[in-house]
């Protein structure tokens, strides 16, 4: 049993021990951020995991993100605290159906969103994350047809801000999807001056009300920036510990679901990842990613191009 551990000093001893280096995204619990060596956005996340020396990479996020730093570090072990901390936007596009929808539109090129399976990532072109979507978008000829999967909010957002038509994959987060306009609108009456800082995966009706759109890291930064001493954020609220953090005198609010707190959008996936689990996946090294070769190599592929092109 796990009974009178300290699992922080544990999990200290541990990374040392094995040469590991702890990333997390910021929607994981506020004690996995705090001890995690880099916490970050997909596309930070990403590009320390192809950087880093170490041996280990424990990574606190979602199953998307372990298996991209494994694409790009594949000599290093990747552990996952917990396997089945999936994503809805995976879920939604299995690569069977996505290699059928690309074949049925052989003139258009796929432009996906991080947030999906190494398979899918190895039937893609380039893969965007938030933070660099509309840089990437940016560079590809206007003629080029394009697929965009599977976030469809991502996808309508980027092609209302470019005013360019794409193919959209059916697919939403259900975390971004849960935000209620009604509850947002009351919200926003209590506090006339507060600015909305909203991810793209959300609905249009929330967009509708944003000051601010971009990526968890976008967020953050305008967070600490804005003049404004109380800023309400539409996306996970677990990246409000970040925030006060940085910015204690100010007051950050989780946009509400319908129930009319921020709870409902907590990500199930991510909440999955714990301290205990932390603590037993370094000590086993399992569950570990483990890539079948020629599907990271043509994941590589397109994970590459994103590399490239957001630089
Ligand atoms: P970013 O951190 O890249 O903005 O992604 C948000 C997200 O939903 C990750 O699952
Ligand atoms: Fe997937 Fe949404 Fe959770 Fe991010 S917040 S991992 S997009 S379900």
């Amino acid at each position: 049993s796990l009974a009178g551990l300290d699992l922080r000093a544990e999990i200290d001893r541990l990374r040392k021990e094995r040469n590991a280096v702890i990333l997390a995204h910021y929607y994981q619990k506020p004690e996995i951020q705090d001890i995690a060596d880099f916490v970050g956005d997909s596309l930070e996340l990403s590009r320390k995991a192809a950087e880093t020396d170490a041996d280990v990479i424990a990574f606190c996020g979602v199953r998307f993100m372990a298996e991209t730093a494994k694409i790009l570090s594949p000599q290093k072990t990747v552990i996952l605290p917990d396997m089945d901390a999936g994503c809805s936007l995976e879920d939604s596009c299995p690569p069977d159906k996505f290699k059928a929808f690309r074949a049925a539109h052989p003139d258009h090129i796929a432009l996906t969103y991080i947030n999906c399976s190494a398979e899918v990532k190895a039937l893609s072109d380039i893969i965007v994350t938030s933070s660099s979507a509309e840089k990437i978008l940016s560079q590809i000829p206007p003629e080029q047809k394009i697929i965009f999967g599977p976030d469809k909010h991502l996808g309508g957002y980027l092609s209302r801000k470019f005013g360019r038509e794409m193919l959209l994959w059916p697919g939403v987060c259900i975390v971004h999807e849960a935000f209620s306009e009604t509850e947002l609108l009351k919200l926003k009456a209590q506090h006339p001056d507060a600015p909305v800082a909203a991810h793209p995966e959300c609905p249009p009706h929330v967009l509708d009300h944003a000051d601010m759109v971009g990526s968890t890291s976008a967020i953050l930064e305008f967070a600490k920036t804005t003049p404004h001493d109380t800023v309400i954020v539409a996306t996970e609220p677990h990246i409000i510990h970040q925030m006060e953090k940085a910015v204690p005198e100010k007051t950050f609010i989780g946009a509400p679901g319908a129930d009319g707190n921020c709870n409902c959008n907590i990500c199930p996936y991510m909440a999955l990842n714990t301290m205990e689990k932390l603590y037993i996946a370094l000590r086993d090294l399992e569950p570990k990613i483990e890539l079948d070769e020629e599907m990271r190599l043509a994941a590589k592929k397109s994970l590459d191009r994103m590399l490239e092109m957001a630089s």
